[in-house]
């Protein structure tokens, strides 16, 4: 039976039934449902607008329902119209009358309004948690490379001389950027929009302060419309979920670059990796891939939030009911990305001989060339132009700026002298870059730790 009965003199026909009903997705937020409930019965009881008996008997009766629900013994009514529905049958047919006062003062559209906070507000901390496993396992590679040569590029030309662990860290900023905004979001996402009813509030002497603290939120939404119209969150997390999927995407796209035998830097562990049914040589990087493809599915759940709130007039509309698939599935897939993703990087084996025989070539150390110039006084424009021609001699002679003779150095400038091999040795050129922020292995080292001391080294939960 519906819950609206009263109205209308007709059941809903099986396949509107269907359509309308939101259980086969929001079936996962019974446990947030039934928190969200005890509070409400809870403030009702202490606010006199039930006695306190029933909303103890209420709070006894949605415990009893949760248990019986986490053990399996309560199979969920896939043809109810939602999880707020059967939660509130279920508790009417365990209590008669006194659950049938359960709902009052409360309506389903603050009720869902809180239900998905509390259940993303778990899910974020939850990803903050493997975001950290993420950049734990970074660094423990990285301390092991502070002094791996390879090459930097841009333009995915060869450019400048680095470390593997500086290439690492890189990542490490970007995923610990990704857990600040999770934060930032969650901060918002702590807000218990409960007691707005159905949107303009209620006559009865509720206190919000009640349920807010009860649920461990931080404050009750300030106006009773926005409150059940609020969807900004899932729109936030959402936002910040597409941002780690960006990262995620352009590091399978280096994994997947690195294990070519085009440059072999890494090879994947077996377990992460797969081959072809036909080729017998091949060793295949289908989870870089499919994290990279899978970055589409969350943006595709952004742009599905952002495109069902963009033209709704306060305050709830059916329309909102879209949100929790498009959310939750950003949620299941950055999750499900991390967990393949985390323990993939964590098995791959680095090679650091195969990025030191790459830096070599590509002349990555001519800047260094021209800072040596700079050194013997020469202006860096002039000195740029001479190790321009020093270069071009080199690859007309098939030679590198390592094994190009002094004697042609100095047919272009007069201030080369042999000590210019000494500079442009690259580990000498990568390792001296030390710079705030820059390759050289102490600076590596040292973020190394401050990441390690600001997220915990997970040994202690
Ligand atoms: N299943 C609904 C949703 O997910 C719950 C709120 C229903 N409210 C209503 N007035 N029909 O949005």
């Amino acid at each position: 039976m519906p819950l609206w009965t009263g109205r209308f003199q007709k059941e809903l026909s099986k396949t509107t039934n269907d359509f309308n009903s939101s259980i086969g997705f929001d079936s996962r937020m019974y446990r947030e449902d039934i928190e969200g409930s005890m509070a409400h019965a809870k403030m009702l009881g202490q606010c006199g607008i039930i006695t306190q008996s029933e909303a103890d008997e209420i709070i006894r009766g949605l415990s009893f329902i949760l248990t019986k629900i986490e053990e399996g013994k309560l199979p969920i009514d896939m043809e109810a119209e939602d999880i707020h529905t059967f939660i509130e049958g279920e508790l009417t047919k365990l209590l008669g009358d006194t659950g049938k006062k359960l709902h009052t003062a409360r309506s389903r559209n603050d009720q869902v309004a809180l239900d998905v906070r509390l259940y993303l507000i778990k899910r974020t901390a939850e990803l903050v948690e493997r975001l950290k496993d993420l950049v734990r396992v970074l660094c423990g590679i990285a301390k092991e490379h502070t002094k791996t040569v390879m090459p930097g590029y841009t333009h995915l030309q060869r450019a400048q001389p680095i470390t593997f662990a500086h290439h690492l860290m890189a990542y490490a900023q970007m995923f610990i950027r990704d857990m600040a905004r999770l934060e930032d979001a969650k901060r918002r996402t702590e807000v218990n929009p409960l007691g707005s009813c159905a949107l303009a509030g209620t006559t009865f002497p509720i206190d919000r302060d009640i349920t807010t603290r009860e649920l461990d939120l931080a404050y009750w939404s300030r106006n009773s419309l926005d409150g059940v119209s609020d969807r900004d969150f899932c729109i936030e997390l959402a936002s910040a979920l597409s941002i780690i999927m960006v990262h995620l995407s352009r590091f399978s796209e280096e994994i997947i670059l690195w294990c070519s035998w085009e440059f072999k830097f890494v090879e994947l562990d077996d377990a992460f990796s797969t081959g072809s049914s036909i080729m017998p040589q091949k060793k295949n990087p289908d989870i870089a891939e499919l994290v990279r493809g899978k970055s589409g599915r969350v943006f595709g759940d952004l742009q599905t939030l952002l495109t069902v709130m963009k033209g709704l007039p306060l305050a709830y509309n059916k329309d909102m009911q879209e949100d929790k698939e498009a959310i939750f599935d950003a949620f299941d897939t950055v999750k499900m990305c991390l967990t393949a993703f985390t323990p993939m990087i964590e098995t791959m084996t680095v090679l650091p001989q195969n990025m030191r025989a790459a830096a070599a070539k590509g002349f990555i150390n001519a800047t260094d060339c021209a800072d040596y110039l700079v050194g013997k006084g020469l202006p860096f424009r002039d000195a740029y132009k001479a190790t321009g021609m020093i270069v071009a001699r080199c690859i007309g002679l098939g030679k590198t700026l390592e094994t190009l003779e002094l004697s042609e150095y100095k047919a272009i400038c007069s201030l080369f002298e042999n000590d210019v091999y000494a500079a442009i040795e690259l580990e000498k050129c990568a390792f001296a870059r030390n710079s705030q922020g820059g390759p050289a292995p102490e600076n590596v080292s040292e973020e190394i730790r401050r990441i390690i001391s600001m997220i915990g080294d997970g040994e202690n939960g």
